[in-house]
């Protein structure tokens, strides 16, 4: 099915639609209707079930506006940019990249400086998708992705919407580690919106302004903590590593985790070890592994933090969609905001037994320093401690030489060795201060959502009829069940349908109701939005002396079984948890009643 045909029918279904619609729209938001709101927060509870209860994380939910001292630290400011090529002609705005790639072929235009972008706009003939007219000789500008608001009334502070969750979780570190108890490794996780002015947005959810995304952060120590690889090393994947990418003829590569981390082509054990946990998960929540890899990112591709990213990718439309992202951050973003925050974004770890060591330390003279360096006097005797842990040997000479001040400021001073007091002691040390390193897995919750629904999109024949389906994960799709009186002349019949829809809706299934039209057209409705169960009661059920019974009837298979409805809520909710239809058909036995073309 074409991106453009999903999209319509996503918002034909209910799933989704462009939002503000009554106000002419607005590009790059998007509104969830009642179908996809729940498949979303179905999709959102299964992944903190996996990545977060599961792994024995925490959640945090942090405001969505944060402070612009944050995004100078984490280099947001400074780097989030995208490229932009203005239409001299309709005025419209463009990813300068993205055009490129459509005409060249190349893969990563985004990592390409600004003038060779140029350059082959002009070398290919690039034209305004809008208007047509030539963009050669325009000029490729780096436009920042954030939005920008001020806190508080008049100039307020300036602020942005974050463009990722994981901000959020960095800037409370120094808080949560005391949570965690200052112990290594612990990972945090956040499920909620990140905001990006994209200059295109596109692709109904692919790529929106305002948009889900579910982090871990997961707090490392380098030199000591392990991933428990064991739990993933068999499982299988596809990669498509960076060497592979830039060969003519690379092909995937087809292995285990376990293998993939033992011949280095994953760097990290971390990084295999979610990319393994993911692969498991996006079996579980029904993407197509036919249509779904992780590829490697290539050098220049790789965001500012990143020493080595892998992103999983999934086939929409003919075109590979990324979907998450798995990166090793190091402690880029710790020590940054260690540098720039007020609070210590370390965590101190205690040697096994205390180390005796010399370090090298001073006392410099105040009473000397001072009416010699006047205003200065403080950051010479920063920079004379800072030498002394750095370069001992400096203090050697009669006169240790040091440098203070900032840029143009910056300014070179002499100090005699003597008033700098300098020594060598002897201490016993119980352990070290140090900034933990980060994995991340990064997942994109909309992107899954339309992955899911292409993927789950299927035709076949029921009854010599041609019907449409989605044959979403029952723990995905966005209703349980669907309950539907055969007829809706019959009192007993339909008091009891009324009871069946409302006591599984007491145990907390999502159920429909629906009397409106043939049981066939009623069956096609649920099909239609994914409804894996349909649960039809006639008369048979309410007959005789024995147990009040329905018919449960699954989705893909059109298969059905006759079920007593003592036992209906239990029986729906294992098959809402990993259970089979199969297990239902060995224990009551399949039927095959005609109610698929029986009139109402
Ligand atoms: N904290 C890391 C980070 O934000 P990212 O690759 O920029 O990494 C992570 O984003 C995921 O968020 C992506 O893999 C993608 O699924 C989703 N995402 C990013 N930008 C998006 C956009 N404009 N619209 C929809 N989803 C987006």
């Amino acid at each position: 099915m074409a991106g453009a045909e999903l999209v319509e029918l996503a918002k034909r279904r209910g799933f989704f639609f462009g939002a503000n619609g009554a106000y002419g729209g607005t590009a790059g938001f998007y509104t969830f209707g009642p179908q996809g709101a729940a498949l979303k927060r179905n999709l959102e509870d299964a992944w903190r079930d996996r990545f977060t209860l599961r792994e024995g994380n925490r959640e945090i939910e942090a405001p969505t506006v944060m402070p612009e001292a944050v995004f100078e630290a984490s280099g947001h400011l400074e780097g989030f940019d995208d490229m932009l090529v203005e239409c001299g002609e309709c005025g419209e705005s463009h990813r300068a990249d993205h055009l490129v790639e459509d005409a060249t072929g190349i893969e990563d235009a985004e990592a390409l400086p600004g003038e060779e972008v140029e350059e082959l706009i002009r070398d290919h003939d690039v034209a305004c998708p809008s208007c047509g007219s030539p963009l050669a000789g325009r000029d490729v500008e780096d436009f920042n992705l954030m939005f920008a608001t001020d806190i508080g009334p008049g100039d307020g502070q300036p602020g942005y919407l974050r463009p990722e969750t994981a901000q959020g979780i960095f800037v409370e570190f120094p808080r949560l580690k005391e949570y965690a108890r200052g112990s290594l490794p612990f990972g945090i996780t956040q499920i909620g919106p990140a905001y990006r002015n994209e200059i295109s947005p596109r692709g109904g959810l692919l790529r929106l302004r305002e948009f889900t995304q579910a982090e871990l952060e997961q707090f490392i120590d380098p030199e000591a903590d392990e991933p428990p690889l064991d739990r993933v090393e068999d499982v299988e994947v596809r990669l498509y590593p960076a060497t592979a990418q830039d060969e003519e003829d690379g092909e995937y590569l087809d292995t285990t985790v376990g293998e993939a981390v033992a011949e280095g082509i994953i760097g990290s054990p971390w990084v295999g070890y979610y990319l393994g946990v993911a692969q498991e998960w996006y079996e579980r929540v029904g993407v197509d592994t036919d249509r779904f890899r992780f590829r490697q990112h290539l050098a220049g591709e790789r965001a500012h933090y990143a020493a080595d990213c892998w992103d999983a990718e999934s086939e929409v439309d003919g075109d590979w969609i990324e979907i998450a992202g798995f990166a090793y951050r190091g402690d880029y973003d710790l020590s940054k905001h260690d540098a720039y925050g007020d609070d210590s974004f370390t965590v101190f770890k205690r040697y096994d037994e205390p180390k005796t060591v010399e370090r090298a330390t001073v006392d410099p003279d105040m009473s000397v320093l001072g009416p010699e360096f006047g205003g200065d006097a403080a950051a010479v005797a920063e920079a004379l401690e800072t030498l002394a842990g750095r370069d001992p040997d400096a203090f050697e000479g009669e006169t240790v030489t040091v440098e203070v001040g900032e840029g143009d400021e910056r300014e070179t001073h002499e100090v005699d060795a003597d008033v700098a007091s300098f020594s060598i002691e002897t201490v016993t040390e119980s352990g070290e201060h140090i900034t933990p390193h980060v994995v991340e897995p990064s997942f994109g919750v909309g992107r899954t959502v339309q992955t899911l629904l292409a993927h789950a999109y299927e035709t076949d024949e029921v009854d010599g009829e041609e019907r449409t389906y989605l044959s979403l994960a029952p723990e995905i799709a966005p209703r349980d069940a669907a309950v539907f009186p055969l007829v809706t002349n019959d009192e007993p019949l339909t008091d009891l349908a009324d009871r069946v829809a409302s006591d599984l809706r007491a145990a907390g299934l999502a159920v429909a109701y629906d009397d409106s039209g043939s049981i066939g057209r009623r069956y096609r409705r649920q099909d239609e939005v994914g409804t894996p169960f349909c649960v039809t009661v006639d008369r048979d059920g309410v007959e005789g002396d024995g147990p009040e019974t329905v018919t449960v009837r699954e989705r893909d298979s059109a298969a059905q079984v006759r079920v007593p409805v003592a036992d209906l809520a239990d029986e729906l909710a294992a098959l809402r948890t990993g259970g089979t239809f199969d297990d239902l058909i060995d224990r009551y036995g399949s039927v095959d009643t005609d109610v698929e073309t029986t009139e109402n």
